[in-house]
């Protein structure tokens, strides 16, 4: 049984100003089953981990090298350091405003891997490759370049992020969610087996809100979302972490 996620993408937002809704959240999810994660900027996860809330804590975006001279960088050892769980990597505004290949989110999962942390890796397609009809083809090529070999049910997350869907209100129909997640689960069976492949979280990101989780959480092979605007304040994002846990008392 896959235990479900709620992670929540901060983004470049956030001052220490946001760390009372970062104690809300943490308080609301106390009382729920599923797992809640939060990726605040990384200049506030120490004090975020020093609140010793119970919720797990994320990086979002790490550099591929363990230590060196990069300048502005962030390393998966240093993320862990300063508390975190997890680090999100390949996330579409990664892709779109720095150039990151699926090969530079491979060398980054390795590394953090190597420094303990989990990987959330994010795939998804343009709307002008979803009208063309090649959404699984890009799936697929960014699933198997993304992924190193080596993944685990504990170190590897997906999240299947359409690009159109971020932060624009937009959702694909729950039956292209659907298609994604199941195609998705199959290459990881054929990759790496049934029994890693049953076990890794599949999530889904892009415009999640309170109005249309119960709906997304509701399709097979959905275990769970990945959420930017909505995890910014403890009032949408719990409700959304409140879906999930229901959905998943009823499974
Ligand atoms: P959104 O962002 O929920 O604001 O659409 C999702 C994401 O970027 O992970």
């Amino acid at each position: 049984m896959r235990r479900k996620l709620v992670a929540g993408n901060w983004k470049m937002q956030g001052t220490g100003a946001l760390l009372p809704e970062l104690d809300a959240i943490g308080k609301g999810a106390a009382a729920c089953g599923a797992e809640v994660m939060i990726a605040p900027a990384a200049t506030l996860l120490a004090t975020a981990k020093s609140m010793k809330l119970p919720i797990s804590l994320g990086g979002q975006d790490c550099h591929e090298k363990h230590v060196g001279p990069h300048t502005g960088d962030i390393s998966a050892e240093m993320l862990k350091d300063a508390g975190a769980d997890y680090v999100i990597l390949g996330h579409s505004e990664r892709r779109t405003d720095y150039g990151e290949t699926s090969e530079d989110v491979c060398d980054k999962a390795l590394a953090a891997w190597d420094a303990g942390l989990g990987a959330i890796v994010c795939l998804g397609e343009t709307l002008r490759q979803r009208e063309a009809k090649n959404t699984l083809d890009i799936i697929g090529a960014q699933l198997a370049l993304s992924v190193p070999d080596g993944a685990t049910v504990e170190n590897l997350v997906v999240a299947y992020e359409p690009v159109w869907a971020i932060g624009t209100g937009l959702v694909p129909t729950m039956d292209q969610i659907g298609e994604v997640h199941d195609f998705i689960r199959a290459k990881l069976a054929t990759r790496f087996g049934a029994n890693i492949a049953d076990g890794v979280r599949l999530l889904y990101g892009g415009s999640v809100k309170p109005a249309n989780a119960v709906e997304i959480f509701a399709v097979s092979n959905v275990d769970g979302a990945l959420v930017g605007g909505a995890s910014l304040k403890a009032a949408d994002f719990l409700p959304i972490i409140q879906a999930l846990s229901t959905q998943a008392e009823a499974a």
